[in-house]
């Protein structure tokens, strides 16, 4: 296994209490970060900690992602109990029914926008500032291959994550004068609750 050190850093990821959070939560304990798991599933959150605590300073923290103001408190929290955020993985994030454009319940589409792309705005403009502040951080924001290829009857999803790729790309830009590297992923169906 490829290892790097990351003692004395701090790590947000959003969505961490299960799939691909809870492995990346997993792997940044492994590498010595401290971890604040941000996630709106009680339960998963729980049973994310019991297994995560053998392995490192770990933290959850219940956040709507798509509430401006939970973003917020869970960042004063975090960093009460952690201190200054370093690493930001916004991973979480909802597929929403499948449907053909034509069909698709408007509602819906507004909250897939809403957790899946205004969720990232939020964590980024509630975290960097102190990124900047200190001159370093690591962003990665987990999109899709949906948001390159555009999937059928899942067009709000691809959409959304078409957005993640485009912030990332202007966030990456505009902090490219500092020591912050701003980067997205973009995997392929993993067996996961969200399929
Ligand atoms: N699994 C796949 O095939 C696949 C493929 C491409 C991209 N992705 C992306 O990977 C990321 C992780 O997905 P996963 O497969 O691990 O799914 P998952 O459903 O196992 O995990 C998603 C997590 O996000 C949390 N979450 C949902 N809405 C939230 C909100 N409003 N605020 C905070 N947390 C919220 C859920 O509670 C859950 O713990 C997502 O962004 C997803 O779009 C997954």
């Amino acid at each position: 296994m490829n290892a790097v050190d990351l003692s004395g850093r701090v790590a947000v990821v959003t969505g961490g209490a299960q799939g691909i959070g809870l492995a990346v939560a997993r792997r940044l304990l492994s590498s010595g970060a401290s971890v604040a798991i941000w996630d709106i599933d009680q339960a998963a959150m729980t049973s994310a900690l019991a297994e995560l605590e053998p392995l490192g300073r770990v933290e959850a923290f219940t956040c709507d992602q798509s509430q401006i103001e939970a973003v917020d408190r869970a960042a004063i929290e975090t960093e009460r109990a952690l201190g200054p955020v370093d690493l930001l993985v916004n991973n979480a994030g909802i597929a929403g029914p499948a449907a053909t454009v034509v069909d698709y319940d408007p509602a819906a589409w507004r909250q897939i926008v809403d957790i899946d792309l205004n969720g990232v705005f939020y964590c980024c403009r509630r975290l960097v500032p102190g990124m900047i502040a200190r001159n370093y951080g690591r962003i990665v924001n987990v999109a899709s291959v949906a948001g390159k290829e555009g999937n059928p009857n899942a067009a709000a999803y691809s959409a959304a994550k078409a957005g993640v790729l485009a912030l990332t790309k202007s966030l990456g830009k505009e902090l490219a004068s500092h020591d912050i590297a701003v980067n997205a992923l973009t995997p392929s169906p993993a067996r996961t609750r969200i399929l």
